[in-house]
């Protein structure tokens, strides 16, 4: 019999078995019934503090497996780099097996691991947490665009440690240079120009392989030359750099948290990397991003033509702009539909508030 803290259950779950009080007769929802608001109120007014059942919460079964991983993933991340901060060696094998894991995962089922990446940060985590929190979402989305090119499991792998440590040369900058709300002095501004070196140096300084050093120094140098730290163009930068460089930038709009880097100054906004105005990153990059995403990314909230709010949960191979959405009803996930099967479309993107309103 498992038992569940009150306060742990939200009304609307809803149990794979009966839930009972701690005498099984008392029964108080059926499997599969949702637990009424009022009833769970009345049960914690009444000092009721644990309800049993041999199942398990219903609503929370498709997606808490993979949050827990990605937490654990955002853990160890925080590890290496905790590390790394410290000149302390990291194991590359066990970053390179526990990668390869990933790699299988991303290829098995990417849905639910990016569903599991969508959640609003804590404001109050440090700015150690924040860069693992882009270190391990642009290594996500680098393999995910590496699989678009068919690259082979090794060269996966190579490239997920490159996305996951791209920024390494951040943790040898004081932390306000790259986590603060605040422009930038001329002097921190130069600071933060000098981490493409800095990482590519630090990760070389522990022999990792080139491969993997490579996009921690290229990965702001953008395909017209109007990057940095060399200003090189397209046939000059490395096929990882072009794409940790698409996974980063993806990142860093995408998230709200104050994270600073060189992309915020330089393009106004996430659909101009997907328009790729001015052609800063390779096309084909690009294309594959949007190809494994879609134009509305697995996690995102929409607005459908039948005036329901959803969210994105699985792109469909080769038609990025009809995803498969679950629609929300009272702030909860409930039918999931393929849009334009059923007629119905995505006129919007809205933000996580409009569609749990
Ligand atoms: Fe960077």
């Amino acid at each position: 019999m498992n038992k569940f803290n009150i306060f742990g259950i939200s009304s609307g779950d809803a149990f794979s078995e009966a839930l009972t009080l701690e005498d099984p007769d008392y029964l108080v929802a059926a499997p599969g019934i949702p637990l009424q608001r009022k009833l769970k109120d009345a049960l914690s007014d009444w000092r009721f503090e644990d309800l049993y059942s041999e199942g398990t919460i219903l609503s929370q079964d498709k997606s808490i497996h993979e949050k827990i991983a990605y937490n654990q993933f955002l853990d160890w991340t925080l590890g290496i780099l905790n590390d790394l901060a410290e000149d302390k060696d990291p194991d590359y094998d066990l970053i390179a097996e526990k990668i390869q894991n990933l790699v299988q995962n991303l290829k098995e089922d990417p849905s639910k691991i990016l569903l599991a990446c969508e959640e609003d940060l804590n404001e109050n985590e440090s700015a150690i947490q924040n860069l693992a929190v882009h270190s391990t979402i642009s290594c996500i989305l680098s393999i995910l665009i590496g699989i678009q090119f068919k690259l082979s499991d090794e060269r996966l792998e190579e490239l997920g440690i490159a996305g996951l440590l791209h920024e390494a040369g951040m943790l040898k900058l004081p932390t306000e240079v790259y986590y603060s709300n605040l422009s930038l002095s001329p002097v921190n501004r130069k600071h933060l120009l000098a981490h493409p070196v800095l990482g590519y140096k630090l990760l070389k300084s522990f022999k990792f392989p080139e491969a993997v050093c490579a996009p921690a120094l290229e990965h702001h140098e953008r395909e017209n030359g109007q990057g940095y730290p060399r200003g090189v163009g397209s046939n000059k930068i490395n096929l990882y750099s072009k794409i940790v460089a698409v996974a980063c930038s993806y990142e860093a709009f995408n998230s709200k948290k104050p994270y600073k880097d060189e992309v915020r100054q330089a393009t106004r906004g996430i659909l101009e990397i997907l328009r790729n105005e001015g052609k800063a990153y390779d096309d084909r990059i690009v294309r594959a991003l949007v190809q494994a995403l879609s134009i509305y990314p697995i996690g995102s909230f929409v607005m459908l033509s039948n005036g329901s709010p959803a969210q994105v949960i699985r792109s469909i191979p080769n038609e990025p702009k009809f995803p498969q959405v679950a629609v929300i009803k009272n702030g909860k996930q409930s039918d999931e539909i393929i849009t334009r099967a059923d007629g119905i479309y995505i006129i919007g993107a809205i933000s996580r508030q409009e569609a749990m309103a």
